[in-house]
């Protein structure tokens, strides 16, 4: 595990997110809560910028917990698309001068957002935040920064992928990956003048003990899929997936370590963890089938049989319904792609050995918390967090 200096103020965007709001609590219990942190967050229409952050974090640390975090936490009221990141001259310029760190987690992770939509905050929205870390520079005092990239910049390419690879001109399977590989592209223009780190995570899961999800995106409308009985068969698809804290953690070492500066890093499984699809729907069953008794039926079909299946939708429940959409945007086209194989190795050495757990763990986390959870309706407590962290329990 990284030493975490005492003595930085984090700069982090996105902590009302997923990402964000683990990383934030992993900061402030590495640190014991000595991190200072400026946190730029968009308030809502019921929220203020304050309640949100609280709403974020409480269920990773407790309400108390939560308020407690607000002592090291400055919030500013702000969006990244706005000019001067929708600050005002003087937050904007106390930002540059105090922050030694910067995380930009901040993105639409949306699958079927528009191509302008995308580039509006994913990319024009990074353009801010390097902006602001060269006007920090010009200030005398150059901050770290870890842009939050994501594998699949990769788009529809299959095969081994180096984290070195970027480039635009290749098919995208939509304008959420289009949108990242433009902003890695921003990221890379300035890592000669800037001291830059890129990460790249795959599918993130829930938290590695207590399963927290936050969302029941990606990988658990699978499970949902698997539930309704029947089995879009790929014998191609891998599905790369890990959980959350493996990525803080990488995103934490990434952001302290100097041999990080200038390169960029795949949070991948990697090709020995990922799951393969064929073995993934069959463990769900037999997992189901011990936990509840209950023997899911299936029938395996393509993934267009799948879809076509369901073409009068009219019939079908309104959930079922939704889930049938999900899956015809989300996960038909990942699953009729050439297999990825991400590169690690300089992962490894960055994380000094720590590995996500192996694919039958990850399986058995996504279908334990969707059980018992009931799809998250049933929330299990989450003060486990406090007790077993995870930067303790992740093996090497
Ligand atoms: N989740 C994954 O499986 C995954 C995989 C690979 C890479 N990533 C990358 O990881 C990062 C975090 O993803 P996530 O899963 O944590 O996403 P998330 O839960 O949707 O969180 C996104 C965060 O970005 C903030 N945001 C969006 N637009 C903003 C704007 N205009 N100004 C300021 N803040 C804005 C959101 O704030 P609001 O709460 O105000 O909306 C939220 O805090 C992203 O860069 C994503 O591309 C995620």
């Amino acid at each position: 595990m990284h030493h975490l200096p005492l003595d930085h103020t984090w700069f982090v965007t996105g902590i009302t997110g997923f990402l964000g709001s683990y990383l934030t609590a992993e900061l402030l219990w590495r640190t014991d809560g000595r991190a200072r942190i400026l946190a730029l967050v968009r308030p809502s229409k019921r929220a203020s910028a304050c309640e949100r952050v609280i709403e974020a974090l409480e269920p990773l640390v407790g309400h108390q917990g939560a308020l407690d975090a607000l002592q090291s936490i400055d919030i500013v009221s702000g969006d990244v698309t706005k000019p001067q990141l929708g600050l005002t001259d003087r937050e904007y310029w106390h930002v540059a001068e105090r922050a030694s760190i910067i995380i930009h987690a901040a993105a639409s992770i949306s699958f079927d957002i528009e191509l302008a939509d995308a580039r509006h905050i994913n990319v024009e929205g990074t353009r801010r935040i390097l902006d602001l870390a060269r006007h920090a520079a010009e200030l005398g005092h150059a901050p770290r920064m870890v842009y939050v990239s994501t594998a699949y910049v990769s788009g529809a390419s299959g095969g081994v992928i180096q984290a070195k690879d970027l480039c635009v001109e290749r098919p995208f399977t939509n304008a959420y990956e289009r949108s990242k590989a433009e902003a890695e592209t921003l990221v890379r223009s300035h890592m000669s003048d800037l001291s830059l780190t890129v990460v790249r995570p795959s599918i993130v899961i829930g938290d590695s003990v207590t399963g927290y999800p936050k969302e029941f995106s990606t990988l658990y409308y699978a499970f949902r899929i698997i539930h309704h009985g029947l089995l879009p068969y790929s014998p191609e698809g891998h599905i790369d997936c890990v959980p959350v804290d493996y990525v803080t953690q990488g995103i934490l070492a990434a952001a302290c370590d100097p041999r990080a500066i200038g390169r960029t890093f795949h949070l991948t499984a990697g090709s020995d963890r990922q799951l393969r699809w064929e073995q993934f729907a069959p463990a769900v069953i037999e997992r189901v089938a011990r936990r509840t008794g209950k023997q899911l039926k299936h029938e395996v079909v393509s993934a267009e049989d799948y879809l076509s299946r369901f073409e009068d939708r009219h019939q079908l429940s309104s959930r079922r319904r939704f889930v049938v959409e999900q899956f015809r945007s989300l996960y038909a086209p990942y699953l009729m792609q050439q297999t990825k194989h991400f590169q690690d190795d300089e992962t490894r050495i960055l994380l000094a050995g720590i590995r996500p757990p192996e694919p039958h763990e990850m399986i058995d986390l996504v279908a334990g918390y969707c059980m018992e959870t009931r799809w998250g309706s049933d929330p299990r407590g989450h003060s486990a967090w406090g007790e077993v962290l995870p930067s303790r329990r992740m093996c090497a």
